[in-house]
């Protein structure tokens, strides 16, 4: 489902878009006595793909519901980039099914558009070229139930994508899906994602996907959510998913993040067992 960013605290100006998309200060997130997120700060910069692994209950779908100003922070600043006139601030793709059950296909890939106006000329143009692009334009007259969890998926990616805002939030978005329709979106995301280079923060479990699309990955600890370590990817582009999971490099850096994560992971485990 898209939401219209709500300043959460100041836009950057397009004179600094150069630098950064989004600006995080002393971020602490509490739910009453609880310590959700605790102190984080850091920038991502414009059209790079930021990737968040850390535990379950780590806070990162409270960090990107913050993001996209459904949520407010406790403590310190959130700084977004400024959306050209007329576009959206950010769009999020949720876990799971979030498209309308009683919107065909092409209409829930064109809500966004037509939530804010746009001419019919470009719906159409451009809802028929992620359809395209998400191998969905023969089922544009299909409703969700007709379709597969994979193509449901499809539809949240091309609605996200055809809503064209400045950051794409997506909280886990493969993680219902069996192995081969996670490769399968994946080399589609690589795809879509490297026609225009948008500002993405992407959450996932799988350390391997994090690699896959990611330039910058970020390891949270185990609550409170602080940030643990930053992995760049170097792997060039445009990516081949399965020549990729054949390079050295890419093995050495699923160990990396795996290392870092492995004790976090372990820690959230014992704070659910109640001995953390
Ligand atoms: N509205 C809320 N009220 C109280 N506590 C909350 C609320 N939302 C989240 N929390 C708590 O904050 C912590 C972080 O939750 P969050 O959903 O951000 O975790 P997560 O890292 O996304 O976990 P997962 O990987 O399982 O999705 C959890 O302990 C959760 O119980
Ligand atoms: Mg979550």
């Amino acid at each position: 489902m898209e939401v219209a960013l709500a300043d959460t605290g100041g836009a950057i100006g397009a004179g600094q878009a150069q630098t950064a998309a989004i600006r995080i200060d002393g971020l602490v997130k509490r739910y009453g006595p609880f310590v959700a997120i605790d102190h984080l700060s850091l920038e991502i910069p414009r059209g790079q793909f930021f990737v968040i692994v850390g535990p379950s209950g780590c806070g990162k779908t409270t960090l990107l519901r913050i993001l996209a100003g459904l949520d407010k922070p406790s403590e310190g600043r959130i700084e977004t980039i400024a959306p050209a006139a007329g576009r959206p601030g950010n769009s999020m793709v949720f876990q799971g099914d979030s498209i309308f059950p009683w919107m065909n296909v092409w209409d829930n890939a064109a809500y966004g558009l037509r939530m804010r106006g746009a001419p019919k000329a470009e719906i159409a143009e451009v809802v028929g070229h992620y359809l395209d692009r998400t191998g969905l334009r023969r089922f544009a007259k299909s409703y969700p139930h007709q379709l597969s969890g994979g193509m449901r998926q499809r539809v949240s990616i091309a609605r996200a994508f055809a809503n064209d805002p400045e950051i794409l939030l997506m909280d886990e978005p493969f993680s219902a899906l069996d192995a081969q329709n996670k490769l399968l979106l994946q080399e589609e995301l690589l795809r879509i994602w490297e026609e225009h280079r948008k500002t993405v923060v992407f959450i996932t479990h799988s350390v391997d996907e994090a690699v896959i699309l990611g330039d910058r990955i970020m390891v949270m600890t185990a609550q409170p959510g602080r940030i643990k370590n930053f992995v760049d990817v170097t792997l060039p582009r445009p990516r081949d998913v399965l020549e990729l999971q054949r390079s050295p490099v890419y093995a050495e850096l699923v160990h990396t993040i795996w290392s870092s994560l492995r004790d976090e992971v372990n820690r959230a485990k014992r704070q659910a067992e109640g001995e953390g």
